[in-house]
């Protein structure tokens, strides 16, 4: 069901926490979550964004917790913080914090590399395994972390953001049957184009305004984000076409590669 046709009285009371919450996607969906009623638990890198963001909605419905989601010792005070305020429940959790490195693989600093992996893999698995006893103590939650179209084939000259977006694709999937037993599922987003920060203006000039890449806004992924709470499925695709993209390249890889290395999608 459209989350638009759908009560919000479903939703008032819940709490989600998000991830890299002071811009781009996770700032429309803790719009769109507070606006539904939802206590949201805002982290971000970003303090001054994330202030204003924390003054926009008011202390009654965001708490906000200016961190790194690399920093362990500080990401685990700022979800015992969440639990307190919460009694110890936690309806979604939005693991999406995430930064691309564009540029060849040989060409990549190391530091870079590990950064990469550092804050899109580390940091969403950091965030995932604090925040599972709160998950786990509330019927019905959700963790969903933000994955990419680039989860589905690897984008060239996005080869380290690629492998980390895989990586998430394939937690995900392992922890969606470790926690079933529990009640808690588990999904990932794999959006494709999407307008925020992360894209370069230069680059958005260039995309194409129809088909699976063409550029979608951060609202749209964040209506997403409440379909998958209040759905079934382990992968969303943003837009839906990019599945049965997923479905052609996991059949034939070869012709990917190949279209790729002729320069075509
Ligand atoms: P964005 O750059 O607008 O937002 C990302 C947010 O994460 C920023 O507020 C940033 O300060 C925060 N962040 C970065 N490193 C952090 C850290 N170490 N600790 C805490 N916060 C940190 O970009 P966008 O597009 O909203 O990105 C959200 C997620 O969506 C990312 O995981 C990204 O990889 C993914 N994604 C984005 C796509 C796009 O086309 N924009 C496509 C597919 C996936």
């Amino acid at each position: 069901m459209p989350h638009a046709d759908r009560d919000e009285s479903v939703d008032a009371g819940k709490s989600i926490l998000i991830t890299g919450a002071a811009s781009g996607i996770g700032l429309a969906t803790a719009h769109l979550f507070a606006r539904r009623g939802w206590l949201v638990g805002a982290i971000d890198v970003n303090a001054t964004a994330l202030q204003a963001l924390g003054d926009a909605l008011g202390p009654e419905r965001i708490f906000v917790r200016a961190l790194d989601v690399t920093d362990r010792p500080a990401l685990l005070g700022v979800v015992e913080a969440f639990a307190a305020r919460t009694g110890g429940r936690l309806d979604l959790l939005f693991a999406n914090a995430g930064i691309d490195a564009k540029g060849r693989f040989d060409a990549m600093p190391w530091e870079r590399v590990v950064g990469v992996i550092g804050v899109n893999l580390l940091g969403t698995l950091s965030v995932v395994h604090a925040a599972l006893p709160l998950l786990k103590a509330t019927p019905g939650s959700l963790c969903l972390s933000t994955a990419s179209a680039s989860a589905i084939f690897g984008t060239a000259n996005m080869a380290v953001y690629s492998a980390s977006k895989h990586a998430i694709r394939g937690f995900t999937e392992a922890l969606a049957v470790e926690l079933a037993p529990s009640g808690v599922r588990a999904a990932d987003l794999l959006p494709g184009i999407i307008d925020t920060g992360m894209l370069d203006p230069a680059q958005k000039a260039a995309l194409p305004t129809t088909g699976m890449l063409r550029v979608l806004s951060a609202e749209a992924v964040a209506e997403v984000v409440l379909d998958a709470y209040h759905g079934d499925k382990l992968h969303w695709y943003v837009p839906e076409e990019l599945a049965a993209y997923d479905v052609e390249v996991t059949t034939r890889p070869e012709g990917a590669r190949d279209r790729r290395i002729a320069g075509g999608i």
